[in-house]
């Protein structure tokens, strides 16, 4: 299994808080932002706080609407997403509603942390804790992998706290951002903040990109993808959003018999969209996608020196209806890291892939993401079966 689709979840006051400094957690929403909160966690595969939070609310973290856990069980899935909490030294309260509601729970720790929480006596059984140790450091990478690959997580929702989002966020392992802000000032600096300090992908001038704005009572919910690229291989959220979007760009070409429908996205390292293109764009036959999208492109724009491209479908790197294949048009535009969903298969031309390995010679970064290969064959069912 892939990493989880991470979605942080927060409320949040006008002035960036998450809490106040007061014993009580601070209710910033009001009841129909928390019945929204209680439609997405039961949507969810699994919910996960900081131990930080499990501390100072002490919360449940179940689906409270009995209708909304009737769908699940209907749908087969438990009836209460799985909680997940992480900590690395391990000294959290056994007696803490966490470890006694609802369904099974785990919490990622240390080594360390781990010989400690087996001696507090936590539940067993079905609805137990799995205490699971990621080694000498708490590491997000390994936690997700875990989440994954051994739970079968597809979606979890992150709803704090603030440590936990920041990490998220700066790792680039963030997919979305769910922000309720409240018409509330909290006004105490050392209150908990949504974001902390520290190095943000793409810096200062990068933005999110906003995919909704809502009223919910009178709180704004506002939901953000972030949009800068991953760097070498690592493959950070983003590149799966800009990925997805080539797919769905793939899904606009006109048809063909003859030629792969194929979606393009050239990316600032900024997380800017310079270009995108499809195959056959504009009624051109034999224009490719990345073709098309580099050709909007000034090919002085320094930018493209750390651009990543997006591409359904591997560039080629031979191609016989122009003189330069799209590898070479990578190259040439200086752009040194492609993304992609499908490697190149025989179809049209014998041996593609390793004839394909042109960009990694000269120097280019090739991630495939195969997690979308589906989506990147899609409009292509025809040519490949
Ligand atoms: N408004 C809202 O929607 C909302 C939602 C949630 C929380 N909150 C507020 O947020 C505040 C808590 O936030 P917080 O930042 O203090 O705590 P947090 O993010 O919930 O948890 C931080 C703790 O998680 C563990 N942890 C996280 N990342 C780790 C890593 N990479 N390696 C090792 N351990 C890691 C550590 O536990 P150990 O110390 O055990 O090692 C760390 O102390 C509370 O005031 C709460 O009310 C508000």
């Amino acid at each position: 299994m892939p990493q989880p689709y991470v979605l942080l979840s927060a409320a949040v006051s006008l002035d960036g808080y998450l809490d106040d400094t007061g014993p009580e957690r601070l209710l910033l929403s009001g009841p129909a932002d928390f019945d929204r909160v209680d439609e997405v966690r039961a949507a969810s595969d699994a919910i996960l706080i900081g131990a930080g939070t499990l501390r100072t609310d002490n919360p449940r973290l179940l689906v409270n609407s009995p209708e909304r856990r009737a769908a699940r069980v209907a749908a087969g899935l438990p009836e209460y997403p799985l909680k997940v909490t992480v900590s690395a030294s391990g000294d959290l309260d056994p007696k803490a509603q966490f470890w006694h509601t609802g369904g099974e729970k785990v919490v990622y720790t240390t080594d360390k942390g781990a010989k400690h929480l087996r001696t507090l006596g936590l539940p067993t059984g079905p609805a137990g804790v799995d205490v699971v140790s990621v080694g000498p450091d708490l590491e997000w990478p390994a936690v997700l992998d875990h989440l994954g690959d051994v739970r079968g997580v597809g979606r979890l929702m992150v709803e704090g706290g603030g440590r936990v989002h920041t990490q998220l966020l700066q790792q680039g392992l963030a997919d979305e951002l769910q922000l309720a802000v409240a018409p509330v000032f909290v006004g105490e600096a050392e209150a908990p903040r949504m974001f902390g300090t520290g190095a943000y992908p793409g810096g200062p001038t990068s933005r999110l990109r906003l995919v909704e704005t809502r009223p919910v009572g009178d709180v704004v919910l506002i939901r953000y993808v972030p949009t800068v690229p991953g760097t070498g291989h690592a493959v950070s959220a983003a590149d799966r959003h800009w990925l997805a979007l080539a797919c769905a760009l793939a899904a606009e070409c006109p048809p063909s018999g003859t030629a792969f429908s194929v979606g393009a996205v050239v990316v600032a390292a900024d997380g800017t969209e310079l270009a995108r293109g499809h195959s056959r764009e504009a009624g051109d036959p034999v224009a490719h996608a990345e073709e098309a999208a580099l050709a909007k492109l000034d090919p002085t724009d320094p930018r493209l020196a750390s651009a990543t491209v997006y591409s359904s479908l591997e560039p080629c790197a031979r191609r016989a209806s122009r003189p330069a294949p799209c590898a070479r048009l990578i190259l040439d535009a200086g752009v040194r890291r492609v993304v992609t969903a499908w490697r190149e298969p025989d179809t049209f031309v014998p041996d593609a892939t390793a004839r394909n390995a042109v960009l990694a010679e000269e120097g280019a970064v090739v991630v495939v993401v195969p997690e979308y290969e589906a989506r990147a064959k899609e409009p292509n069912r025809h040519l490949v079966g």
